[in-house]
């Protein structure tokens, strides 16, 4: 992990204000355009009726009593509420759910703790508060170990033990009793009881009771992780659940599995007695593929996550571009670009938006080849050219990104929540689209037809960043997904 070179770039970035004040910055209070918590008063439900905000579910006065608060009695205990001995490995599922396991082992949730990304920020984070967060960012990512006492203030990479190793492993979701908040590892978790899923029936085994729990058909099972609120700075993070309580698919009843966890028939153990169900897929597949080609190292199974990746990513977006059909040479060629986001659940991006980039790219050709016009082009470093650049800093006035940054008190980008005074959004909103007009010169000299090709394009993280965080040799395993591309010819005329 390389501290120094983050500090470089926020020295670079911002000179009126070190890391030291900034810190001091911290307590003075909440500076943010959203709101602190969840409307409690919010009740929409799914139309099943079971899937919205009841009351109690995501205000936890104790919680919120102290922000600021070291520990936090349910995620962030002071001493363990758990003994991590309690859980079993993914490993020990395998011999009668080996579809499940090798599904979930090349998952995003499988690497949840060994994600050398992940690793390095909350380094960094554990460094900027002195051990007063140290806990903050590990809640969820393994909630076994951080209410079982291997995550505590000063804790190290090596009080892991295997279990909590294994991230969100089968037992951190199946082991779930109950919901306290959907936020910030809002979920109980039933050390000594049976495994929970919605198997109404499920034929009886030798290792385990089971038990039907509605609560695994629901959206707000997943919110309880993938919604995230910074409490150092009240800063509303990842609010998937969130938006998606206000849309088209929690008023039709679907939920976060249905996309994430499409179905299938099958049988769910591979015992004499088990019926085939309609069963629901681990894989998890979101916006990525492991960075670390060490965690999934099997190249076929890379390139099926790949796939599914990029399937899904290519539903979530389109693009068109409307333009006259034809230009006077010497003249300007106005574009009218619209992305839409097909997503009817939640934002484009949604989650992580601070890390992701999602962009337009347009290249604008005559019938020579000249390039009359570019914007969403990467710089030399394979940057683009926004404030981040090193090599063409704001080389692009027109750049169009959907995503979110973090503000600072002096107004300037910064990369750290723990930084930020406003978390502002680009992201767009389920359905919604949004139009841009783009203006391109031609000369007396431009050759038609001219060639517009534009696309909405996806990167899970900017290479600067990698870089930054002593990651950069994970660079190279970046892939760049076009989500949906358009292409239009304009003649010109003399
Ligand atoms: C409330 C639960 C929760 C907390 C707390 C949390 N995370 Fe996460 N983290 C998640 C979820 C869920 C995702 C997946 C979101 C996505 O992919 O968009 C994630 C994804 C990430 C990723 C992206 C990994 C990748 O390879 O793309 C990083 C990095 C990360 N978290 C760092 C942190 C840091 C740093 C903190 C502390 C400031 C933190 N997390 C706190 C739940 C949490
Ligand atoms: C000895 C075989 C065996 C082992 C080992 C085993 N299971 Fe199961 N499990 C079953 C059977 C059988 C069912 C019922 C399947 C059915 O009825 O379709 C089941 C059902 C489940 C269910 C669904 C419960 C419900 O009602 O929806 C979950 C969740 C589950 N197992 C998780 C696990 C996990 C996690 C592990 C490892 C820690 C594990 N199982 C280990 C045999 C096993
Ligand atoms: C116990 C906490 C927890 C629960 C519950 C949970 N997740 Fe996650 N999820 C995470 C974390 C942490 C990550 C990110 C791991 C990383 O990248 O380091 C993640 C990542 C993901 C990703 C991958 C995102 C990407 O960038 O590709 C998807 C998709 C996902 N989760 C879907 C779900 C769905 C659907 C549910 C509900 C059925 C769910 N999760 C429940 C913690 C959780
Ligand atoms: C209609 C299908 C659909 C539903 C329902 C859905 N998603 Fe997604 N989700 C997608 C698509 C498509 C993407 C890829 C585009 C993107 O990253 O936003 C995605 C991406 C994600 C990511 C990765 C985002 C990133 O860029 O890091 C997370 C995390 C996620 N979804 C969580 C959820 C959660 C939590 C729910 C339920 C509250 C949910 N999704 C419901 C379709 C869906
Ligand atoms: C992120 C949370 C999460 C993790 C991790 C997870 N599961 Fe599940 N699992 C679910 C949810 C949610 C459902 C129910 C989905 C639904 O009904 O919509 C489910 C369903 C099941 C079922 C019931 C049959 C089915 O397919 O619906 C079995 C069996 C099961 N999981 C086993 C496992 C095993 C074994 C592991 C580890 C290898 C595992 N799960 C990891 C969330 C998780």
């Amino acid at each position: 992990m390389n501290i120094a070179s983050i500090q470089d770039i926020l020295v670079r970035r911002q000179t009126a204000f070190g890391i030291g004040v900034m810190v001091g910055f911290l307590m003075v209070g909440c500076v943010s355009e959203l709101t602190l918590v969840p409307d409690p008063t919010d009740q929409t439900d799914g139309a099943d009726g079971t899937d919205g905000t009841e009351p109690g579910d995501s205000t936890d006065p104790t919680f919120l009593a102290d922000p600021t608060a070291k520990f936090d009695p349910l995620s962030r205990p002071e001493s363990p509420t758990l003994s991590p001995e309690n859980f079993n490995s993914a490993k020990d599922c395998a011999g009668c759910h080996p579809t499940y396991v090798a599904e979930w082992e090349n998952s995003m949730h499988a690497y949840a703790t060994v994600d050398p990304v992940w690793r390095v920020l909350v380094d960094i984070r554990k460094a900027e508060f002195d051990g007063a967060q140290d806990q903050m960012c590990v809640q969820c990512h393994t909630a076994i170990g951080t209410r079982g006492g291997e995550v505590v203030p000063g804790f190290s990479w090596d009080d892991l033990s295997e279990i909590s190793l294994e991230g969100v492993t089968c037992e951190a979701c199946h082991k779930v009793s109950g919901m306290r908040r959907i936020y910030n590892s809002g979920h109980e978790l039933d050390e000594t009881g049976p495994l929970r899923g919605t198997i109404e029936d499920p034929v009886a085994n030798s290792y385990h009771e089971s038990e039907y729990s509605e609560l695994f058909g629901q959206a707000k099972f997943c919110g309880g992780c993938h919604d995230i609120i910074d409490m150092a700075r009240g800063l509303q993070l990842e609010r998937p659940y969130e938006e998606f309580l206000a849309s088209p698919a929690a008023k039709e009843g679907r939920n976060c599995q249905t996309c994430h966890m499409p179905t299938y028939t099958g049988k769910a153990a591979i015992i004499d007695g088990v019926p085939e169900r309609t069963l629901h897929r681990h894989r998890f597949i979101g916006a990525e593929v492991a960075l670390d080609e060490s965690f999934t190292s099997d190249p076929e199974v890379r390139a099926m996550l790949r796939e599914e990746v990029d399937n899904l990513l290519r539903t979530a977006a389109e693009i068109t571009v409307e333009a006259a059909e034809s230009v006077q040479a010497g003249q300007q060629l106005d574009l009218l670009v619209t992305v839409r986001n097909l997503i009817d659940a939640h934002n484009l991006p949604t989650g992580s938006t601070f890390l992701r980039q999602c962009w337009v790219a347009i290249t604008v050709t005559d019938a020579e080849g000249n390039i009359l016009y570019q914007t969403g082009h990467l710089d030399e470093d394979g940057d683009l050219r926004n404030y981040w650049s090193s090599a063409d800093q704001f080389g692009d006035a027109d750049l169009i990104e959907f995503g979110s940054r973090f503000i600072d008190e002096t107004g300037n980008p910064t990369l750290f929540p723990w930084l930020a005074a406003e978390h502002i959004s680009s992201a767009l909103s389920p359905l919604y689209e949004r139009t841009f007009t783009l203006f391109v010169p031609t000369t007396p000299d431009t050759v038609g037809p001219i060639t517009i090709d534009a696309a909405v394009r996806f990167r899970p993280l900017p290479p600067f960043l990698l870089r930054a965080l002593g990651a950069g040799a994970l660079v190279e395993n970046l892939v760049i997904t076009n989500m949906d591309e358009a292409t239009r010819t304009v003649e010109v005329t003399p």
